[in-house]
């Protein structure tokens, strides 16, 4: 929990960050006989200058102190800050306190709302099936403060910050408890309640008479059962609907196309896109967001069995075209058309927005701290890339062109699910193969597959697992534009 509220003293710990400029200057942000002396005593010893990423504690009293240093002022960026943040509220001498008190170097909105991000998103940690409890530092188990005037949307801040925390929660969660079953109740839990929220549920039977002959084939090894997820909200009558569609790919071994072990263990991974669009719901309700907006979601499980759809098979998707199966593997992309095509075709969006753990490619392109964009549309993905920046959920656009439709040529089907550029270009072919389903329908594609999950300790401020991707940008996206 975190609240902004004026400078207090009154909780178990203080951390008070500080840039380079404030200890040269001897100046603490907030008038405090009590820390002033303390300060002192820090700036006589000569221990703390505030250089990035240093942490100095000391005992007033009962009471834990903790200067974090920020570097200089003008290296220092919003990111930055929010890392400080995690960090001292992850750090060994903070681990026992549960209310804590946070001095920022200046109160303003900037610095305010990193705080809150830095506090719920930077220590967010899934620790379900952590059964030696004692030492949980994350979220949960803190109550936070921030010195400084309370201000209006502070509040929302904090909600997407624990909305982002939600998406994690669906994704960290195993496979077999968060599958496609369970996927319907949490959009059903959601929007419970709001008569401007229309669902449109299909299973295996509906899924099956529409002809989603691409979602059905990927399902088809899966004891699992297949849905379409879809929530339509309208928070602004009369006007144009935005659509957007998560890959709900609850697990992906592979199919007969089997990962190797080492590419197969994070695939929980792989609903992300529809997770993010399950908190995109909540988060939109909850906000009162006066856009019209369909939250869909293509939920499947890509299994192996006798039942496994196969390499070579070509299928007959919901649009009427034919596909190829070069690679089982390449699944999320057979299931994103069928979706894509149905809302479309359903509900006549004015732009789409898709979001997929679609391709291994992107992180070889751009890391793991950039979601790929691809688009048709300029002006769709300009307002997409200002959001990100605003947001610091981080986007990085790639080419779409004409010329990329030979890369997915069938001599057999009309498409092929795999590029003949073997391992070039494995994002924008991928992005091409959906291109092929959105028509003229402005559309961008974020493909989050190197963003979405952290392997190993964390980064920027996100900790092992989960990291929401999409939440933040979406949600200033459709506060904004
Ligand atoms: N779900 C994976 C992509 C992925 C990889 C997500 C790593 C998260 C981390 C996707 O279904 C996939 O397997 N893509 C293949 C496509 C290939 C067979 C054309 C890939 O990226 O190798
Ligand atoms: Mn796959
Ligand atoms: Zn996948």
């Amino acid at each position: 929990m975190v609240t902004v509220r004026p400078y207090k003293f009154d909780q178990d710990a203080l951390v008070v960050f500080l840039t380079m400029e404030q200890v040269k200057a001897r100046e603490l942000p907030v008038k405090d006989a009590r820390l002033s002396a303390e300060f002192q005593k820090l700036l006589e010893a000569g221990v703390f200058e505030a250089a990035p990423g240093t942490q100095f504690p000391a005992l007033l009293g009962r009471k834990i102190v903790l200067f974090v240093g920020l570097g200089k002022a003008k290296d220092l960026s919003l990111s930055g800050l929010r890392l400080a943040v995690r960090r001292a509220l992850l750090s060994a001498p903070l681990s026992r306190t549960e209310t804590v008190e946070l001095i920022l170097p200046e109160d303003n909105r900037e610095n305010v709302e990193a705080a809150i991000e830095g506090a719920l998103i930077g220590t967010y940690a899934w620790k379900k099936y952590v059964t030696r409890k004692k030492d949980d530092r994350t979220v949960e188990h803190k109550k936070i403060f921030i010195a400084g005037k309370d201000q209006p949307g502070y509040a929302a801040t904090a909600k997407v910050a624990a909305n982002v925390n939600f998406a994690r929660a669906l994704v960290n969660e195993n496979a077999d408890v968060t599958d496609a079953v369970y996927l319907e109740k949490v959009m059903k839990d959601i929007a419970s309640g709001h008569k401007n929220v229309k669902l449109e549920i299909l299973g295996r039977k509906e899924l099956a008479a529409k002809g989603f002959g691409l979602l059905l084939a990927v399902n088809q090894g899966s004891n699992k059962k297949p849905r379409v997820l879809i929530a339509s909200y309208t928070g602004a009558p009369g006007e144009a609907f935005t659509a957007v569609i998560g890959k709900g790919l609850t697990y992906d071994t592979g199919g007969l196309n089997l990962k190797p072990t080492g590419h197969m263990e994070t695939m929980r991974c792989d609903m992300s896109g529809a997770a993010t669009v399950l908190s995109l719901l909540k988060t939109v309700l909850e906000l009162g967001i006066r856009k019209n907006i369909i939250f869909a979601c293509g939920v499947a499980e890509n299994a192996i069995s006798a039942n496994a759809y196969k390499p070579g098979d070509v299928l007959t998707s919901f649009s009427g075209k034919t596909v190829e199966v070069g690679n089982t593997d390449a699944e999320g992309r057979l299931v994103l058309a069928d979706v894509i095509s149905y809302v479309i075709q359903q509900y006549k969006p004015a732009r789409l927005i898709d979001l997929a753990t679609l391709t291994g490619a992107v992180s070889v392109a751009l890391g793991n701290d950039y979601s790929g964009l691809v688009s048709n549309d300029d002006a769709l993905a300009g307002a997409l890339l200002k959001s990100a920046a605003l947001s610091d959920d981080r986007i990085w656009r790639l080419p779409s062109y004409p010329e990329l439709r030979e890369a997915i040529k069938s001599k057999i089907a009309d498409l092929r699910n795999t590029s003949s550029w073997r391992g070039a270009g494995g994002t924008i072919t991928g992005a091409e193969f959906l291109r092929q389903f959105v028509g003229d329908t402005p559309w961008a594609h974020l493909d989050i597959a190197g963003t979405a999950f952290v392997e190993g300790d964390g980064r920027m401020y996100f900790g092992h697992g989960a990291t929401g991707a999409g939440v933040r940008l979406l949600t200033h996206y459709f506060i904004n534009n």
